[in-house]
């Protein structure tokens, strides 16, 4: 496996990406901030150095995997094909953006797929960790917010950001492909089920 060069090249790389994203990001309410982009990436590149993967490509796929989301863009493929102009523009090769492109296209949890790649593995495991525990909560309530979304109806709970819990944020502990992530799920899984617990004694005084 291709090791990390840490060379003034890749840093400067990095570096415009951060730039690149943060003019892309920085305003988003919906959870999809600039900063879950900081922490996507900061986690593949935590998830990668343990998993013996390529680090370079897990922390670039993580900056940029939302890039070309469907519900962040008005036109998804205008912002994929942008996004190739520009790393062509600050020097990656074309192998090297195909092995990005690769790793961050199926890493969505609405598609239910799983990345070929143990890059894309690592890019996704760390999406799911940040959507959960405490910045897990915060974000769904943010989105559910930013959605015109209810917190919680005990009489109908559909369309709750409280149901999105037991749709999807309570299953994606067991839905991890790596052991370092599941590692590190397991705290923030139990902050949520805390959290829950507490939200209804609350709610029904
Ligand atoms: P992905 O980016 O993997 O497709 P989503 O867009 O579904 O995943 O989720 C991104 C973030 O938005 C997560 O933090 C998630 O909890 C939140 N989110 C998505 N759908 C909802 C919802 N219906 N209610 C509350 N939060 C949601
Ligand atoms: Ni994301």
């Amino acid at each position: 496996m291709e090791k990390y060069l840490d060379s003034s090249k890749s840093r400067k790389q990095l570096q415009a990406i951060q730039n690149y994203v943060k003019k892309l990001f920085l305003d988003d309410c919906t959870g999809h901030d600039f900063y879950h982009m900081k922490r996507v990436a900061d986690l593949s590149k935590l998830i990668a150095v343990k998993e013996e993967a390529d680090v370079f490509i897990s922390e670039v796929g993580g900056w940029l995997h939302d890039l070309g989301d469907e519900k962040l863009f008005e036109d998804p493929t205008e912002a994929k094909e942008d996004m190739i102009m520009f790393l062509y523009k600050i020097n990656f090769q074309e192998q090297t953006i195909a092995r990005i492109m690769e790793a961050i296209k199926d890493i969505s949890f609405r598609d239910q797929k799983t990345p070929r790649s143990l890059e894309g593995k690592i890019i996704q495991d760390a999406d799911r960790l940040d959507a959960i525990g405490a910045i897990g909560i915060a974000r769904a309530f943010a989105y559910g917010g930013a959605n015109k979304q209810l917190i919680y109806n005990h009489e109908n709970p559909k369309n709750t950001s409280i149901q999105h819990f037991y749709d999807k944020l309570l299953l994606l502990k067991d839905n991890l492909n790596t052991n370092s992530a599941k590692e590190l799920a397991e705290e923030r899984h139990s902050c949520m089920k805390s959290f829950l617990e507490q939200f209804f004694k609350e709610w029904t005084i």
